[in-house]
């Protein structure tokens, strides 16, 4: 099956060796207007670089040492390509070891943290004062530069912060640019993009949204196009793109599995339906999904019911819509470049609705959004108009309340569950604390407790508040909620509510506790 994708003008690419940074530094790239896309270093060669025409490459920072036998290489011929090169902290490491330098084990001064480096006077720091904090994080360092290059930054401890190759158009530093802690980075990186690789800066939204619906216009003339939409931003703002493009041969999926938030179905329906006039279906599927969770506890298998369950839905659409040609995803750029990653331990398997339906056949898929970071998604969003609730909406796990109903899941529990999260919701609006915290909840426990209101004795559900404050959910501080805003949503929740007695405060950060409780 082909897929489609979109092309820019300029473009850098991030050489991915396993740095923790890879998808940061790409983002900090495009922050600067300049396409930059991620690649694993075993997966592309020195020509296919070449002929891509990349007009530059930057090294990633990566675990290892450039001694290991096991350590990432990449073949020398790279040098030798005319393309401009910037390696990040084992990137700078690497590109010394292969141009002949030295590297060796800091054995008396690893630098981890906020480190003062000297820069000297080089384009590299163009308008970047003669010292600044940058982040290090490393226990190897080079002790001797290989020939033609010169040594343009120091630290206290590090003979060689940083070097260059200047008619090579090779450079290094030990340091990471990509981080905000470090002072002058983003000139750094502008330094790099823009005098040594000369660069244009043409990556911006309204172009890629103006080219994406002309694009698709053209490509998918006369196609009848089906997409999952789940309501998310995602999956939203590629509809609204193709919609654009295609209009009423576009035809939306809605599924509604009877695990949104309160209100949430009718909000999507309404939006897509009479604001944007799409061609919308909605199927009501709650009972279908109820009954294949009846009694099921475990949240992996929860996550794994639910996922099957939506394609089969998504299949019997399909089918009684009779002929689709084509195949529409919101998969955006993360999924791409994680979903090539190698195996790190399966904490929760992240099912997001709108897996692949697998007894149908489409001529192809088109992914409006594959190359495009989050924040990058927000901004098209914004651009085609999609309302600012729906642009900002906070991350909803496409198994829905499923996974915050903890234990088995009945109609019940989830309606409990709704009118709590919706107060909740309401008292973080109500105080304007909507961007002060990332993602914010209500979690219906599966434990009752004993309470006491008026003279009786009840004995009801116990919710639990939850408020994160995080840039990537990879880790995640708990938000430090006003009393005052935990009060009122507490007192209201067991006032308005029947059948929850007991509100408590998740104060987890994540580690070790994850954002979601199951
Ligand atoms: P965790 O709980 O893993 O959550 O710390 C990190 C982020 O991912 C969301 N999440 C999910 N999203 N399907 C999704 O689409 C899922 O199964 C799922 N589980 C967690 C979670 O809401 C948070 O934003």
């Amino acid at each position: 099956m082909k897929r489609s994708v979109n092309t820019v003008e300029d473009k850098i690419l991030v050489l991915d060796f396993g740095g923790q940074y890879n998808q940061l530094i790409a983002r900090r790239v495009r922050e600067q207007h300049v396409y930059a896309e991620i690649q694993s270093y075993n997966r592309i060669t020195a020509q296919e670089i070449k002929a891509a025409g990349y007009k530059g490459v930057i090294f990633t920072g990566g675990p290892n040492s450039v001694y290991d036998a096991a350590s990432p290489h990449y073949d020398p011929e790279i040098l030798q390509i005319g393309v401009p090169i910037l390696g990040i902290c084992y990137g700078d490491q690497l590109l010394a070891y292969m141009a002949g330098g030295r590297v060796d084990r800091a054995e008396n001064f690893s630098e981890y943290g906020k480190t003062t480096v000297f820069f000297d006077d080089d384009i590299l720091f163009r308008d970047v004062p003669q010292k600044g904090v940058c982040w290090m994080s490393h226990t190897d360092f080079i002790s001797q530069p290989p020939a033609g290059f010169a040594v343009i930054a120091h630290t206290d401890q590090c003979p060689c912060a940083a070097m260059c190759d200047p008619d090579r158009k090779l450079y290094g530093v030990q340091f990471h640019p990509e981080v905000t802690h470090t002072e002058y980075g983003e000139q750094m990186l502008a330094n790099f993009l823009f005098p040594i690789c000369g660069c244009r800066a043409d990556w911006k939204m309204e172009d890629f949204v103006e080219r994406s619906i002309e694009k698709y216009r053209g490509e998918l003339a006369g196609k009848k196009v089906l997409l999952a939409l789940s309501g998310g931003v995602d999956s939203s703002v590629a509809a609204v793109l193709l919609h654009k493009a295609i209009g009423r041969n576009l035809t939306c999926v809605f599924v509604d599995h009877g695990l949104l938030r309160k209100g949430e179905g009718d909000f999507v329906e309404k939006t897509f339906r009479d604001t944007f006039g799409m061609n919308l279906i909605r199927v009501q599927a709650e009972k279908r999904f109820l009954k294949r969770l009846t009694g099921v506890r475990d949240p992996e298998e929860k996550r794994k019911i639910i996922g099957e369950e939506f394609i089969r839905v998504f299949e019997d659409e399909a089918k009684r819509l009779g002929k689709i040609h084509v195949l529409a995803q919101g998969t955006i750029y993360p999924d791409v470049v994680e979903s090539g990653k190698g195996d790190s331990a399966v904490i929760k398997s992240h099912h997001n609705v709108g897996g692949l339906p697998d007894v149908i056949s489409f001529e192809k898929i088109v992914e409006p959004l594959r190359t495009l970071f989050k924040d990058e998604v927000r901004q098209a969003g914004a651009q085609l108009g999609i309302p600012h609730a729906l642009v900002w909406r906070q991350p909803f796990p496409g198994p829905g309340l499923a996974v915050r109903v903890i234990g088995a899941v009945t109609e019940e529990k989830l309606a409990l569950l709704r009118d709590a999260d919706a107060i909740f919701r309401e008292e973080i609006g109500a105080a304007g604390l909507e961007e002060e915290t990332n993602q914010y909840f209500a979690v219906l426990t599966d434990l009752r407790s004993v309470g006491v209101m008026g003279d009786a004795r009840t004995y009801g559900y116990t919710v639990a508040l939850r408020a994160v404050t995080t840039d990537d959910f990879m880790t995640a501080e708990w938000t430090r909620l006003p009393y005052d805003v935990l009060e009122r949503s507490s007192n209201r929740i067991t006032n308005e509510v029947t059948g929850i007695s007991r509100v408590v405060f998740d104060i987890t950060s994540k580690p070790p506790a994850t954002v979601e409780w199951e």
